[in-house]
């Protein structure tokens, strides 16, 4: 079969008839069990899926940064497929569990091609050249979620004693009390996103919407939103189905409360830098 990639693509190495199937707004997300380390963490996303993000959006050697890395699931599907990996993480635990989870898949330490920073994502992306990644994939906090007590999924966590948020850093965005302030400290970072991202190329953020109290937040909307204000172009959204999670016996029999069961991964570009200077 031929594998010929159009000599006239600057993005990826996948043929047109690859390019095509990926165009379609939905995707079934693969993702293998977790193992006990990847466990560990409460909200992490799946290898492969976020190596056919990679797959679609960068040439094989480019380089991909992830400013919320968790345990570095991002960074193994970089190794996966071929690309340079860059990636931030607040707490010092999910960054030791990443260190252990990319030796763990390389079978001798990380590999030059990685870099693992522990630190606060919008300190250490102003710290980076301006222009200097190809892509961004990420999934940020969903706001305080993690945080409500009484949740099915967290109390069956608590009984097998696995973590239910992501510590109680107060510079962790998952802390962030109001709505509105998480979301103003998020644009700052994607801010700083912007600057590091190559113009035209592209930034892929995985976001569930969710229920708080009585209201259902359309986060992937209010985001979408912010990441406009701070200078990228929404380009579309895939909806990332996630058909194997447990089912809920949620509001039963006394009112409708859905079971999440999709991600939105939005899709943004930086443009071309405005040659009047605006
Ligand atoms: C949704 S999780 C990402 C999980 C990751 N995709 C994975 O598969 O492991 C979001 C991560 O952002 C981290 N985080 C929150 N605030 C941060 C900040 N200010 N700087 C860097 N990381 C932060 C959290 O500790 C958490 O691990």
């Amino acid at each position: 079969m031929e594998r010929a990639t159009d000599e006239r693509n600057r993005l990826n190495d996948l043929t047109n008839k690859e390019w095509l199937r990926e165009t379609k707004s939905f995707w079934m997300s693969k993702a293998p069990p977790r193992d006990a380390l990847k466990l560990q963490h409460p909200a992490t996303f799946s290898e492969c899926d976020i190596e056919r993000l990679i797959r679609l959006f960068t040439k094989s050697g480019q380089t991909v940064l992830d400013p919320f890395v968790g345990v570095g699931s991002t960074l193994i599907a970089c190794l996966r497929a071929g690309r340079r990996g860059i990636g931030i993480e607040l707490s010092s635990q999910w960054y030791e569990t990443a260190q252990q989870r990319l030796s763990g898949e390389t079978g001798k330490g990380i590999p030059e091609e990685t870099t693992l920073i522990l630190g606060d994502a919008g300190t250490e992306l102003a710290q980076m050249a301006p222009a200097s990644v190809d892509f961004i994939v990420t999934s940020p906090p969903y706001w305080r979620i993690l945080n409500k007590d009484g949740q099915k999924v967290s109390t069956e966590r608590t009984s097998h004693d696995l973590p239910t948020n992501y510590g109680n850093d107060e510079q962790n965005l998952g802390n962030v009390g109001d709505y509105g302030e998480f979301l103003t400290k998020l644009g700052t970072i994607f801010g700083q996103c912007a600057r590091v991202l190559r113009a035209r190329q592209y930034m892929a953020v995985i976001a569930s919407d969710f229920r708080h109290g009585p209201r259902y937040h359309l986060f992937h909307a209010d985001l979408a939103g912010k990441l406009e204000e701070h200078g990228f172009v929404l380009k579309g959204t895939i909806m990332l189905l996630q058909d194997s999670k447990n089912l809920y016996a949620y509001g039963i029999p006394y009112a409708f409360v859905p079971n999440i069961h999709h991600q939105q991964i939005l899709i943004l570009q930086k443009p071309q830098a405005d040659p009047t200077g605006r």
